[in-house]
């Protein structure tokens, strides 16, 4: 059966896409593609409609990444077809937890820090109103995280 993961972020044009685009690239690599539905949502509906931000996509780029996600706000369908729905931070679980329509759909939801395996980190920080720095420092912390979500799903 699919696999089918959801990534959040607040604004869904920095984050949750670079996640999405990492981890559909990983699936593509492993020759998973038909095994896996990824997407990725906003918790706010202020960017819905825009591609991902410039400033990421310029450093994705430079790792041979291309994102065309579109920004759109979570729904609560969401919470039925996606089995993971992956925030990038406490505040996100948060927002997460209080959307969720039951315990079934709860258990669905996990802080991406869950899957880090060589970085020492309890979040993925929001670059917005950050240096470029920042947006480097967001991918790196997303490609060993979606490294260890492929490897989790494969152990479990
Ligand atoms: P993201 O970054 O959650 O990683 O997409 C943000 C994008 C936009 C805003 C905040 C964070 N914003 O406040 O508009």
């Amino acid at each position: 059966m699919k696999k089918r993961i959801l990534f959040i972020c607040l604004g869904n044009i920095c984050r949750s896409p670079m996640a999405e685009t990492i981890m559909q690239r990983i699936v593509d690599e492993q020759g998973l593609t038909q095994d896996y539905e990824i997407d990725s949502a906003g918790l706010i509906s202020y960017h819905e409609g825009e591609g991902a931000d410039p400033r990421i996509r310029s450093h994705a780029a430079r790792r041979g990444y291309r994102i065309t996600h579109l920004s759109r706000p979570i729904r609560t369908s969401d919470f039925r077809r996606f089995d993971l729905i992956i925030g990038m931070d406490d505040a996100n679980i948060d927002t997460l937890r209080r959307l969720s329509p039951d315990l079934g759909t709860d258990a669905k939801i996990h802080q991406i820090s869950e899957f880090f395996v060589n970085v020492q980190a309890d979040h993925v920080p929001d670059p917005y109103y950050g240096g470029s720095q920042g947006f480097e420092h967001v991918i790196d912390l997303l490609e060993d995280a979606c490294q260890g979500l492929l490897q989790w799903i494969i152990d479990n």
